[in-house]
């Protein structure tokens, strides 16, 4: 079992340009599966909302939830570095509600750092955080929770203005005291600047070559049905998987296939003793 790696782990593997590989996990299996494939970190994304839960965006997922899905990867991944992100509306109001959220996720699930989205707008709630003495990670670029103002799930950082906003909010970030950055739906052209201007790891989504890369379990799997994105690459097809499965299971169930004699518990004395039990029900 690999030791589960710490801040200065990313620091050092930024430097020596290795490369950092982690997906979303959102509940036991996942992350035990995540964990034993040998991932350097898990994000309980509020994606959450979206893969599991069926709501159609992120925004609805709650504190509790969050909580609920961060305690889950927890147990099933104890030796991996799991991210836990804020939930919309848990750190937008104020910095004493951001540091208090990020305190929950902390004390109540034991993920190791805290993920949240926004650059300039939000350095105030990451130094905050961070002096309270929770390990930050920023998120720039399509920001999920805020993808009313960006007009939907659009890449950001297509145009000049755009990119030079993007650059500045990534300078923010870090100057805030975030150790590590996410870019999501980004040029690589604008990611590769970012990750040679910043001495914070820098990952993506959907944003090319970085320090690392990360993918949401749903879509990497063919577990999310509803839409996958461009920057996707599906490595299973486990919806199909199961679904066959079910499917065999229904087939086997009606035609009497299933149970057979080798998925019975047996009688551990003599079957007549059992008839005349049963006998005694009949008169
Ligand atoms: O919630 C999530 O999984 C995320 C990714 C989209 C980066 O924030």
């Amino acid at each position: 079992m690999a030791r589960k790696k710490t801040i200065l782990d990313f620091i050092r593997m930024k430097k020596e340009k290795q490369q950092v590989a982690w997906i979303t996990a959102y509940d036991y299996p996942m992350a035990s599966f995540a964990e034993q494939a040998g991932v350097d970190m898990i994000l309980v994304g509020d994606s959450l909302g979206m893969v599991v839960l069926g709501y159609k965006s992120t925004n609805p997922v709650t504190m509790e939830e969050c909580l609920s899905h961060c305690k889950a990867v927890r147990r099933g991944a104890p030796n991996t570095w799991v991210v836990g992100d804020m939930p919309f509306m848990s750190y937008q109001v104020s910095d004493e509600e951001a540091v208090f959220n990020a305190g929950r996720l902390i004390k109540e699930a034991a993920v190791d750092s805290i993920k949240l989205e926004g650059g300039v707008r939000v350095t105030s709630r990451i130094r905050a955080i961070v002096d309270a003495g929770i390990p930050v990670m920023g998120h720039i670029g399509l920001t999920p929770q805020s993808s009313g103002q960006l007009g939907g799930f659009k890449a950001q950082g297509r145009d000049v203005k755009n990119a030079r906003a993007l650059i500045k909010d990534a300078l923010a970030v870090q100057e805030a005291g975030a150790f590590a950055l996410l870019v999501e739906a980004v040029p690589p052209e604008v990611t590769a600047f970012i990750c040679d201007l910043l001495e914070i790891p820098v990952y993506g989504i959907g944003a090319g070559p970085a320090d690392g890369q990360l993918l949401i379990c749903g879509d990497m799997l063919g577990m999310f049905q509803a839409f996958t994105p461009k920057f996707v690459k599906q490595y299973a097809n486990v919806a199909e998987i199961e679904i066959n499965a079910i499917k065999t299971y229904v087939h086997e169930v009606k035609e009497g296939i299933f149970p057979s004699d080798e998925h019975a518990y047996h009688v551990v004395e003599p079957m007549e003793e059992f008839e005349k039990m049963f006998k005694e029900f009949k008169k």
